[in-house]
């Protein structure tokens, strides 16, 4: 059984359609969840989509993920202007991590122009809205096959 990739999301995502939506538009989590599956079983991928207000748990995930998963997509919210825990916690995970937020990070408050999370990424994508999640999806599934073909 192939390894999933899990798809973290941070503080007050669970309130996605209802938050701010001229900010973050009207998809729900749920929504966000569906489209994001569909498109990694286009690929031949499985996704593990959890959401948590709390940083702990969030860094329990990351390293569950160390074991479990083939790779970390990571919505970390307010949590990815902050918290040097989930930066440690990627640290240690060791496996390949794509960096996701709906809203343009660079359009907003300087406060969250800073990411603990960034450089331990692959990469960052940001602005797009739910999209995002599948240029992330699409993303890490290049990784993956270009690392297994290269383990071979
Ligand atoms: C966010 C951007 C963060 O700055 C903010 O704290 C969030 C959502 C985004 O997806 O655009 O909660 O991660």
């Amino acid at each position: 059984m192939p390894k999933p990739i899990y798809v973290l999301n941070g503080p007050n995502l669970n309130l996605l359609g209802s938050r701010e939506p001229e900010v973050y538009g009207h998809a729900t989590l749920n929504d966000v969840a569906a489209q994001t599956e569909a498109k990694a079983s286009t690929l031949g991928l499985e996704i593990e989509f959890r959401q948590s207000n709390r940083e702990g748990e969030l860094v329990e995930w990351i390293q569950e993920a160390r074991d479990s998963a083939n790779g970390i997509i990571i919505n970390a919210g307010a949590y990815t202007h902050t918290s040097v825990a989930i930066l440690d916690a990627l640290l240690a995970a060791d496996v390949p991590c794509v960096e996701v937020h709906l809203s343009n990070l660079f359009a907003r408050e300087e406060f969250r122009h800073h990411s603990y999370i960034s450089p331990v990424a692959i990469g960052l994508i940001c602005g797009f809205g739910p999209k995002g999640y599948e240029f992330a999806v699409e993303a890490l599934a290049e990784r993956i096959a270009a690392d297994e073909s290269a383990a071979q």
